[in-house]
């Protein structure tokens, strides 16, 4: 493995925002919210949304810069999950990327690289005359992105274990990537500071992260369905990771000295078993985060049966449903930055 250098970066506070709702947490609530209801027959009602308990607001203070628990693990089960959720985003993220500008014989960093699908969807578009180096905290992770680069022999991919806020380069890098990493850290914008004086002058930073609000709402019509993802938000939510960063990256794209970046929003929509599939999978990963926080598991019945459940669900409503809103955001470094 080879890549950039190390030096430390300090860690701050996670931003917690949004208390979300629950189908029927038992346990004591500390937080009701209003909202309206998506289904068209109770549009007009304003609905009071049980909550499991949650706390309002977290502050957690690291020496990395990371959130305390990345509450998706590291197991196969999860590298899997990881290659099939690449597999369905691929066409959004490329295409997000050639938008902000990706193209050939660019130098590429993409930060928190999981099992290496961003770092390979990147080396495809800036071709062999160019070069990625992924970033990955995780040794399982790095281990199995470094086998399949092999595999599809990309010799100009390589990885770096690393925390993501620690990495310096001599050579400057024409674009900073990442799919769903600043969520994950605990002080994003010391990150993006720390990282744009690697990228050149009129180099591009392009980031693609979530925001739940409008999935959640738009889930709530199916009870089963917005259970399970309910519980998933809660997961991330109480792990430290930030369930909007999709929209606080406008904000700190400026802090960093980037200019207002161009943003998009899209939702895939579907209801095939292998798309419906995303929330068990995302779930089977979280179990052990739930557990440990005390979230109600009840309202989802018989876990080892809980994925036809949920297609019978989805299929039953003659309708479709939505992954997760993705929020792309991408700027160009200023010609005077330093
Ligand atoms: C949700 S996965 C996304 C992987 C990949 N970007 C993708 O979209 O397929 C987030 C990855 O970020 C890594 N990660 C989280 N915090 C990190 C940190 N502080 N430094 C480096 N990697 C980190 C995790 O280990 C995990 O592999």
């Amino acid at each position: 493995m080879t890549g950039p250098g190390s030096t430390l970066r300090p860690a701050q506070t996670p931003l917690i925002n949004y208390i979300p709702p629950s189908g029927s947490g038992k346990t004591h609530e500390i937080h009701r919210c209003s909202m309206r209801h998506p289904n068209p027959s109770s549009q007009n009602q304003p609905r009071q949304l049980q909550s499991v308990p949650v706390l309002q607001s977290v502050s957690i203070m690291t020496t990395t810069n990371s959130a305390p628990n990345y509450a998706l693990g590291s197991t196969d089960a999860e590298h899997e999950r990881l290659i099939r959720q690449a597999a369905l985003l691929a066409p959004f993220t490329e295409r997000f990327f050639r938008s902000a500008g990706i193209g050939p014989g660019q130098r590429v960093l993409d930060l928190g690289s999981g099992v290496g699908d961003v770092a390979m969807l990147a080396a495809k578009l800036v071709g062999p005359s160019g070069e990625v180096v992924g970033v990955e905290r995780d040794p399982r992770s790095i281990a199995r992105a470094g086998a399949r680069v092999a595999d599809a022999g990309l010799p100009n991919v390589t990885f770096t274990q690393s925390d993501v806020s620690q990495i310096s380069s001599s050579k400057p890098f024409d674009a900073v990537v990442g799919r769903f990493i600043l969520m994950f850290l605990s002080d994003p914008l010391a990150v993006l500071r720390s990282l744009t004086p690697l990228v050149r002058p009129g180099g591009v930073v392009a980031f693609h992260e979530l925001s739940w609000a409008p999935f959640l709402l738009l889930a709530a019509r199916l009870p089963l369905w917005f259970a399970a993802t309910s519980l998933i938000h809660e997961t991330f939510r109480r792990s430290g990771a930030n369930t909007e960063m999709g929209f606080a990256l406008y904000q700190i794209f400026q802090q960093a000295g980037l200019s207002p970046p161009t943003m998009s929003l899209e939702m895939p929509l579907g209801n095939d078993p292998e798309f419906v599939r995303w929330v068990p999978d995302v779930l089977a990963s979280l179990l052990p985060q739930a557990r440990q926080f005390n979230l109600p598991l009840e309202p989802l019945g018989d876990l080892n049966t809980l994925r036809e459940r949920l297609q019978a669900e989805v299929a039953a409503s003659n309708s479709v449903v939505t992954w997760m809103a993705m929020v792309g955001a991408w700027s160009r470094k200023p010609a005077t930055h330093t």
